[in-house]
């Protein structure tokens, strides 16, 4: 583009903005007689015969452009009525406008990865529609395990070789498969379960999973690092107690209750009048996982974890119905603005 041009199209822009107070300073500057724009315009027939339309065009454009700035400006000062001072009620309160804001799962998803950050684990991230491999094989799932089963699953229609995930240890699997040890990392992200949807359970939920692999890891390690989890997300008092479960990926599995926020332990219907509510899953990382990702389980061991963000979230906020977090009902959402 000639050069001319191109400078006069940057300082429009540059004025566009301020124009309204220097009106007079613009006409000068684009619009009279002895402006670069107008001499553009007399330069237009020297231009060479196949490029003169082209030009021509350009130019008268701009010139038109720079007009309807001027115009608009001049019409908007002109027609504005003169306030005088004491027509100015400065005790009026001011308009209110909408601002947006983060969503709870969002709010509690970003807290849980920051406190885990705060201690040395780094973010993985990974794709939502995995293979067999990396969601059940890899992890230790047995052929005739239920999750494997189209009842508990999506399957791609196209492919079935390729289903969404239903935990985010996928991630755990795919960094075990990429990074030598030792691996301190976190997996945050959205999972997929063909469930019923209801109060409590949704086909789409947030997981944070865990995965620490290094020498001779214990499981003592493993519970220190989640109560400080617990303290740190739901406040220094906070009580924890592991109960012995069964995942296929570790062994030995547990599960993790904090003491309920709602009634302190006293017993309420979140937690089923027990005091106690369950908020993740844990256990010292099977050695046929670690070997299925060619890591050797001679040498290394390590522990993993999952939590459930929207689980987190109903505690943390008192929420008891799943299904709003994925209504987008602004009568809800808007309740967390100023959630930090
Ligand atoms: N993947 C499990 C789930 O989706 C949660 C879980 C439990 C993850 C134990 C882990 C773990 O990494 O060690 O229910």
């Amino acid at each position: 583009m000639n050069p001319k041009v191109e400078k006069i199209k940057q300082q429009l822009d540059q004025f566009r903005v301020e124009i309204g107070e220097h009106l007079e300073e613009f006409r000068l500057q684009f619009l009279s007689k002895k402006s670069e724009l107008q001499q553009l315009l007399g330069e237009i027939k020297n231009v060479e015969p196949d490029l003169r339309k082209e030009f021509g065009q350009i130019v008268n454009n701009l010139k038109q452009y720079a007009q309807e700035l001027f115009d608009a400006h001049k019409d908007r000062i002109e027609s504005a009525t003169p306030v005088h001072a004491s027509e100015i009620d400065v005790t009026r309160p001011a308009t209110l406008y909408t601002v947006g804001a983060l969503h709870p799962v969002s709010i509690v998803m970003n807290q849980v990865c920051e406190i885990f950050e705060k201690i040395g684990f780094a973010s993985v991230s990974g794709p939502d529609i995995e293979d067999d491999w990396h969601v059940f094989s890899a992890l230790n799932f047995p052929q005739e395990h239920p999750a494997r089963d189209m009842q508990d699953t999506f399957f791609v229609n196209v492919n079935p070789e390729f289903l969404l995930r239903t935990h985010t240890s996928s991630l755990q699997v795919r960094t075990m498969e990429t990074c030598p040890p030792p691996i301190r990392v976190i997996c945050p992200g959205r999972v997929y379960r063909n469930e019923t949807i209801t109060a409590r359970s949704h086909c789409i939920f947030h997981q944070v999973e865990g995965l620490y692999i290094a020498k001779e890891v214990s499981f003592a390690e493993m519970k220190q690092v989640l109560l400080f989890f617990a303290k740190e997300m739901f406040g220094e008092e906070t009580k924890i107690r592991l109960r012995p479960s069964y995942f296929p990926f570790t062994e030995p599995s547990a599960e993790m209750d904090i003491e309920c926020k709602i009634c302190g332990g006293k017993g309420c219907n979140v937690c089923k009048y027990s005091g106690w509510v369950e908020i993740l899953g844990c256990g010292m990382i099977d050695p046929n996982v670690l070997d299925n990702c060619g890591i050797n389980s001679k040498e290394y061991s390590g522990y993993a974890f999952g939590l459930g963000i929207e689980r987190m979230a109903m505690l943390k906020f008192k929420i008891n119905d799943i299904r709003l977090y994925f209504e987008n009902d602004v009568r809800f959402l808007s309740q967390f603005a100023y959630t930090q």
